[in-house]
């Protein structure tokens, strides 16, 4: 296939356009390098752009397509930062991303994966959540995604549009070799701060956010899924859509929940030391616990993750953070 990435110098994207150019898939990359990082973009001819420039996009389209798929990954993704800067998320998130769906009209393009969150589903209302699960999001980021999710079925049925959103749960660890990884600009993210906070030693500070959630020990519990799991889902979802029509959503995480503490607990481990850490106040928009059940994009998508143990997800992100090379 030949696939536009945008967003493709960002954590998530580049670790797809790595394992799009293993299975010899030609990529593309789109990206205005406001949080990605030039030097991840490694398999893939890159062009600096903004979504929000949709003149841009539609040359792009013209130019350098026709595109079998385009891979959407432009977004700002940060709970926190949404509930302090929500006009920040719904016009880089849906602006941006209604920018691209015209242009995709405008050039005769109609197959999108797109990236979507946990963040769309709020306070869970049962031990796993599927793709059943209500949507009531209880921050901006997973408002602006549940909004691109419903536009989604709209330019099905109005302008044929196929698309499949991917609700990742929690996104963490590296790929195996150590070429790419994670790196944010602040680190907002628990596994990578963890970890960042071992190496710069004891007098390093690595905040646990509220201890008084209703859970067994106290802190919030989430779904840790490696980003070459989630890249294998956006594989097998473009292949899905060379042949089914309609606007499918499917959840994607291991579908065991981990605390904060364990997850400190488990990067000790993989590290061989206690990490110190001191508790804060929780941080705004977080809800207590979120883990997937994603067994239909199993049934459907043929999907199955691999690293399903949190330790060995957490090595894989150690060994990146030890080495960084961008
Ligand atoms: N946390 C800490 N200390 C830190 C960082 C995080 O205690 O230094 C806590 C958070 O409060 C949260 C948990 O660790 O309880 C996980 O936090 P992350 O920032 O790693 O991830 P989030 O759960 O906030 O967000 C991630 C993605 C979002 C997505 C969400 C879905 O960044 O895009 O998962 O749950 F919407």
């Amino acid at each position: 296939m030949k696939i536009l990435v945008l967003g493709g110098a960002g954590y998530i994207g580049s670790h797809i356009c790595k394992a799009l150019s293993q299975q010899s898939h030609h990529s593309v990359v789109v990206d205005n390098l406001s949080t990605g990082h030039r030097e991840a973009v490694r398999w893939s001819r890159f062009i600096e752009a903004d979504i929000l420039d949709r003149d841009s996009l539609i040359r792009i389209l013209q130019d350098e397509g026709p595109f079998d798929l385009i891979m959407h990954f432009c977004a700002k993704s940060l709970v926190g930062e949404s509930m302090q800067n929500p006009a920040l998320y719904y016009r880089n998130n849906v602006v941006g991303t209604l920018n691209l769906l015209d242009a995709m009209v405008a050039t005769g393009h109609d197959k999108l994966v797109f990236s979507s969150t946990a963040a769309v589903f709020g306070m869970p209302e049962k031990e796993l959540i599927d793709e059943q699960h209500s949507r009531l999001p209880i921050n901006p980021y997973g408002q602006s995604k549940k909004m691109i999710e419903d536009v989604l079925g709209d330019y099905h049925d109005a302008y044929g549009v196929k698309s499949v959103a991917l609700r990742y749960f929690n996104a963490c660890g590296a790929d195996p070799d150590g070429e790419i990884g994670e790196r944010h600009e602040p680190e907002t993210h628990l596994i990578p701060n963890i970890l960042k906070s071992a190496i710069a030693g004891k007098t390093a500070e690595l905040k646990v956010f509220g201890d008084k959630y209703p859970t067994p020990d106290g802190t919030c519990i989430r779904d840790y899924i490696h980003v070459n799991d989630l890249a294998s889902a956006h594989i097998l979802a473009g292949e899905y859509l060379q042949t089914h029509a309609g606007a499918s959503a499917f959840n994607l995480g291991n579908g065991n929940g981990f605390s904060v503490l364990q997850v400190i607990e488990a990067a000790g481990n993989v590290i061989g030391r206690d990490i110190a850490y001191t508790v804060e106040a929780p941080r705004a928009g977080d809800p207590p616990i979120l883990v997937s059940d994603a067994r239909q994009a199993g049934e459907i998508l043929g999907w199955q993750p691999v690293y399903t143990d949190i330790e060995s997800i957490i090595a894989t992100a150690w060994h990146w953070h030890q080495n960084e090379t961008f």
